[in-house]
């Protein structure tokens, strides 16, 4: 959304400023009608400060938790759950396979959100939630606090998680644009080995 008002509308802003100063100079000689200084007088739609740092423009409020929860988990078991099949003592019942070009579709823009997710957890000043999460076995969790910790001591390894993420992630969307089932179960699958990583380095306790 930032990016978006950056591309398009800070520009039209600064395009219509001009417009603005350009009447103003022009108008100086002859008194201003009145009335016609609300235009001048509006505030910006928006406010951009030149800075140093290139991550400042970027919009890191959500937590590392939100993300899990609104974005990596349900794309990811969108991919997981495309190939399944439900057996009972009479044998399979339930066959499910992705069919249709929408089912394909579907499949490839959960892939590329995955990946899109990816970079959006690596963008620097990204938190954990400050309330404890109400896990199931909170001692065998890391609080908030303590994963905070753990991120801002280790950029480099939750980089690294997040990079194995996508690559794997990515290894999928090729298999599933080949319309590759096998290959789609199989690197599909791999894409888990990322998430129970960085969880067992980050949230998991292991010093009890
Ligand atoms: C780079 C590290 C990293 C990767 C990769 C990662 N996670 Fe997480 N995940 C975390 C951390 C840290 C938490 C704990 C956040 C918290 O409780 O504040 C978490 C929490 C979660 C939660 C729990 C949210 C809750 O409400 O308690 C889910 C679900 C989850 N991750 C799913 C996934 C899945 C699925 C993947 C892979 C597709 C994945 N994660 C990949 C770091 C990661």
């Amino acid at each position: 959304m930032m990016r978006l008002l950056h591309k398009f509308v800070y520009p039209l802003y600064t395009v219509a400023m001009l417009v603005l100063l350009s009447a103003c100079s022009a108008e100086q000689d002859s008194p201003a009608p009145a009335g016609n200084s609300i235009a001048t007088e509006q505030t910006p739609l928006i406010t951009t400060e030149v800075t140093d740092n290139p991550f400042e423009q970027f919009d890191t409020g959500y937590s590392v938790r939100t993300l899990m929860n609104a974005i990596v988990q349900p794309n990811a078991l969108e991919i997981w759950r495309a190939v399944r099949y439900v057996s009972t003592i009479d044998g399979v019942i339930e066959d499910v396979t992705p069919q249709t070009d929408e089912d394909w579709e579907r499949l490839r823009t959960s892939a590329i959100t995955l990946i899109e997710a990816g970079n959006a957890l690596m963008i620097p000043g990204r938190v954990a939630e400050p309330a404890d999460p109400d896990v199931e076995y909170p001692a065998y969790m890391y609080t908030s606090e303590e994963i905070q910790a753990r991120l801002e001591a280790n950029p480099e390894i939750w980089s690294s998680y997040i990079q194995a993420m996508q690559l794997f992630t990515q290894a999928t969307l090729e298999a599933i644009e080949r319309r590759d089932v096998l290959g789609l179960i199989e690197t599909g699958g791999t894409i888990n080995n990322a998430c129970e990583g960085c969880h067992a380095k980050f949230w998991y306790r292991r010093d009890i």
